[in-house]
């Protein structure tokens, strides 16, 4: 090889790195990223423009509103969330809302409904980690809700942090759907996942975001 070929390839191998490193320092960038993951080199889906552009509008904010944008408060660790009481307890939508959530952000590794059986699981069967539980499983009803809580919003284990990419509402939710009982959750889940006659997936994930749109604003 040439002086000049290996200085190149040097130069290569040093802008590289220099990608690897820089890009490991962003993470929690909330203009794109959840902060989810310790090494950001790439962003995440959520924030590309090809997923943007499919977002429903937003309205402009309030003339007197305030930025807040920057990140999230903190949820607690669950040795310390036990006793958090969930806001919507006795809401009569927050089921229906924690089963649209629960579609899009936990049923690929979770199950349809719940059975501890994702796609993604199944795929990775063989992994030597524990696998996602059964909400119905011993491990999940003995949480307290704000446990459960805390582990949506924190993450455990190979399950992802949450609260980057839910806000608090949302994640209360989930934590409704994973309290209710086995019969309510499988009927909630089932209702989700239903596309009817004559409907395409497309046209049932389409319903399913603009009611959840709805559930949100009141
Ligand atoms: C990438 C796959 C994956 C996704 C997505 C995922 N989970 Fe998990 N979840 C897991 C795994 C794996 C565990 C077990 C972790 C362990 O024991 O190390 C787990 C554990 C849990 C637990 C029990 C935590 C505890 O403290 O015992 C709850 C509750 C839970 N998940 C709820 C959810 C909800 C709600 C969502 C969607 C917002 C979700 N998960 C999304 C993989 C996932």
């Amino acid at each position: 090889m040439s002086s000049t070929k290996q200085q190149s390839m040097w130069l290569l191998i040093v802008a590289m790195a220099a990608m690897v490193i820089f890009a490991a320092c962003e993470p929690g960038d909330p203009g794109r990223s959840t902060g989810s993951y310790p090494i950001d080199i790439f962003q995440e889906m959520h924030y590309n423009q090809s997923v943007k552009a499919q977002e429903p509008p937003r309205f402009s904010a309030p003339e007197d509103s305030i930025p807040v944008s920057g990140g999230y408060i903190a949820a607690p660790a669950k040795a310390d969330a036990a006793d958090l009481v969930n806001p919507l307890a006795g809401d009569a939508n927050a089921l229906e809302r924690g089963a649209l959530l629960y579609k899009q952000n936990c049923s690929m590794c979770h199950g349809a409904t719940a059975g501890g059986d994702g796609y993604v699981w199944v795929k990775f069967g063989d992994y030597p980690a524990p696998t996602p539980p059964e909400f119905a499983s011993v491990r999940i009803t003995q949480l307290t809700p704000g446990e459960a809580y805390a582990s949506v919003s924190n993450g455990a284990g190979f399950m992802p942090s949450f609260q980057g990419l839910l806000n608090e509402a949302d994640r209360w939710a989930l934590v409704s759907l994973i309290e209710a009982t086995a019969a309510e959750r499988t009927a909630a889940l089932n209702a989700v996942n239903t596309v009817a006659a004559g409907e395409t997936d497309i046209e049932n994930e389409i319903k399913r975001a603009l009611r959840l749109n709805e559930l949100r604003a009141n």
